[in-house]
């Protein structure tokens, strides 16, 4: 971190300096740590619009430019030339790894992929018709309870195997969710497929029939994996951090971000785009649904719209829709209703003058549940898709922060406005 100038505040005739850093690229901060000692005040930033709240070396977005790098590299040419666990490599280490790095990294993830049997029975104690992601929540965060081995997160090699437990877990975890609320049986993994394939396998092979992964098809999801693998301080990743401050265990903290993401502004909103253009249904309502996200008074937005960093364009949006191509043609579904209705809602809400002003354009969620369900991957898991994916990233900010000597529990502080002391009434005592 670089400090080479000061800002300087002035309040109630009172000036301070205070340091400005630059990182690598981006825009610079200023540092404000000494702000309440020298001034008695803070700073008030709802939603952290303006907020750094902490220093990183695993992502980077210019939201203007529409630019995504993971490590450095764009995330055009990794979903190009890479696949998710390269790019889970890239994430967690830095670099991408040569011929025989990716053939060990591969074969460990690959070699603890089953769960714990007694983990079974977290399953069974939901309904079958519980949502995934509560599912998920539950039981990624149970996994505290059968890796007491390895807890230790002050230990390096500790948050590596927690780390690698978690990335290769999580597609068998989530598999599980799904065939469980089928009632069909678990399917164990198999170690001779590659990551991707082998949760396809899990998702749709049953004991009784053989199942050969459609390589286009293994190919679209990994794509989805590897766009979702990570975005910077995003809702749940400072959520893994905030929780991860306190020191609390890697598989709470997993879980505590999967909480976060099942929100529909966050990793929830593919499934509600999904529904929102089974709810359209036909592109005469188009121009209604329109008019309803741009009326203040109800509560609707058009969901796989806009973007807290994006103000241009998501690059992951670019590629979500090029798979969706590819992917409905693999399957002859290029006449798909849903995806002609999203074409034309994203035609339509591109040319209005409320969409253009507010720089609202289509998310990476847009285009992924039309992707997901053409895979035959129910509209209820697509959350827990994207949760298996950004479990990559979670847990190497996770590690990045643990590793800091500069880290501290995170304590956010408050604008007070309630009532000041007061007593209790007379009529009120006892
Ligand atoms: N439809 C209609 N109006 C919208 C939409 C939308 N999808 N998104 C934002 N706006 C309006 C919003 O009402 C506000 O209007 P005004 O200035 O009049 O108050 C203005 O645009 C700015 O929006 P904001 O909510 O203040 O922006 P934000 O940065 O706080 O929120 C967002 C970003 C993604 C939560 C929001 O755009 C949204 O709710 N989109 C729909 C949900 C969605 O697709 N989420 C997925 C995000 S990408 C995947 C991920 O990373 O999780």
């Amino acid at each position: 971190m670089n400090t080479q100038r000061n800002a300087t505040l002035t309040v109630d005739g009172k000036t301070v300096e205070l340091p400005v850093y630059s990182g690598s690229i981006g825009p610079d901060v200023i540092d404000i740590r000494q702000l309440y000692a020298k001034t008695g005040m803070f700073t008030f930033d709802p939603g952290f619009v303006s907020t750094a709240a902490c220093k990183s070396e695993i992502t980077y977005i210019d939201g203007d430019a529409g630019v995504l790098l993971y490590r450095g590299y764009p995330i055009e040419q990794l979903a190009h030339h890479c696949d998710f666990l390269e790019v889970a490599y890239l994430i967690l280490r830095g670099e991408l790894p040569n011929a025989e790095q990716k053939q060990e990294f591969d074969t460990l993830v690959k070699r603890h992929t089953m769960v714990h049997e007694q983990l079974i029975r977290f399953y069974t104690g939901f309904r079958r018709d519980a949502h995934p992601m509560a599912v998920l929540v539950g039981v990624v965060g149970a996994l505290s309870a059968f890796y007491h081995d390895a807890m230790d997160i002050s230990d390096q090699y500790h948050r590596d195997v927690s780390a690698f437990r978690l990335i290769a877990k999580m597609p068998t975890i989530v598999a599980m969710a799904y065939k469980y609320g089928r009632g069909e049986p678990f399917m164990y993994p198999r170690n001779d497929l590659t990551y991707t394939a082998n949760f396809m396998h899990m998702m749709f092979a049953t004991p009784c029939e053989k199942y050969e992964p459609n390589p286009v098809l293994v190919r679209a999801l990994d794509r989805i994996f590897i766009l979702h693998a990570d975005h910077e301080q995003n809702a749940s990743t400072s959520t893994v951090r905030l929780a991860g401050s306190s020191g609390a265990n890697p598989f709470a903290c997993i879980s505590s971000g999967i909480a976060c993401l099942w929100g529909p502004a966050h990793g929830g909103a593919n499934e509600a785009c999904l529904n929102m253009l089974e709810e359209i249904g036909d592109v005469s309502r188009v121009g209604e649904y329109i008019r309803r996200a741009k009326d203040k008074n109800d509560p609707f937005k058009l969901m796989g719209f806009g973007h807290r960093v994006y103000k241009n364009f998501d690059p992951r949006a670019k590629l979500m829709r090029e798979t969706c191509h590819e992917v409905l043609n693999e399957l002859g579904l290029h006449d798909d209703r849903l995806f002609k209705l999203a074409i034309q809602l994203e035609k339509i809400a591109l040319e209005d003058d409320y969409f253009v002003e507010k720089k609202l354009y289509p998310n990476v969620d847009f285009y992924s549940g039309i992707v997901q369900r053409a895979l035959g991957i129910p509209t209820q898991l697509f959350t827990g898709i994207f949760a298996l994916a950004r479990t990559v990233g979670w847990i190497a900010q996770w590690n990045e922060m643990i590793g800091d000597p500069e880290q501290k529990i995170g304590r956010p502080r408050q604008l007070f406005t309630g009532a000041q002391k007061r007593d209790v009434p007379p009529m009120a005592r006892r």
